[in-house]
């Protein structure tokens, strides 16, 4: 299994798989999200289980030592240069300890190894706040639309982190 070395802060980094979809779920209910984003209030178990476990989808989990998981992250592709990051949440007690930095660094170098050239982020209009944060992880803002918008769905703010090309590694 693709897995990091336990942290200073005792946190293990780990792939899902399939059984971990229940503690996935109570991470993201969790979270402390703004009651009027619906397409994070209102996903099920079932629909976590059918777009984390699609083909070329999966995403990692923060476990403390005592097994519990206090941190999730999903991924899924939008074609074959932009890997789309989703459900970034981590348990509010567990917060500030770079637990959210270390499951996006997951899945930036998973998304560096298997060859796309970028990342993607959706933000809910209601979590605006949550900008400055991706921002200080080399984020920015951009005005295209979100790929996997649901009809009816307000649209986010997307957010996308493009990596150095080996051109420009050896300017
Ligand atoms: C956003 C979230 C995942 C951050 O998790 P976290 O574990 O506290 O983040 P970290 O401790 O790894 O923080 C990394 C850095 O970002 C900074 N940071 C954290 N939250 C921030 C915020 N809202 N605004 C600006 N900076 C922030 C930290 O201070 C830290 O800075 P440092 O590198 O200088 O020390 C967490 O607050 C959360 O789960 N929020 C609710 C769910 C959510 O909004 N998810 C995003 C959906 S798009």
């Amino acid at each position: 299994m693709n897995s990091s070395p336990f942290t200073l802060s005792g946190v293990h980094y780990r792939s899902i798989t399939p059984d971990d979809v229940p503690a996935f779920y109570d991470v993201m209910m969790n979270a402390g999200m703004d009651g009027r984003a619906e397409t994070w209030n209102g996903t099920t178990p079932d629909d976590l289980r059918a777009t984390l476990f699609a083909p070329d989808c999966g995403g990692y989990l923060a476990v403390d030592r005592d097994g519990r998981a206090v941190g999730c992250v999903g991924y899924r592709p939008h074609g074959n240069h932009t890997l789309v990051l989703y459900r970034l949440a981590t348990r509010p007690e567990a917060r500030g300890r770079g637990v959210g930095r270390q499951l996006m660094n997951e899945a930036e170098g998973m998304a560096n190894r298997e060859g796309y050239g970028r990342l993607m982020l959706p933000i809910s209009q209601f979590n605006l706040g949550v900008i400055p944060f991706y921002e200080h992880l080399g984020y920015r803002q951009v005005d295209e639309p979100y790929p996997f918008l649901k009809e009816g769905r307000p649209a986010p703010v997307v957010m996308v982190k493009e990596f150095k090309s080996h051109n420009e590694d050896s300017e």
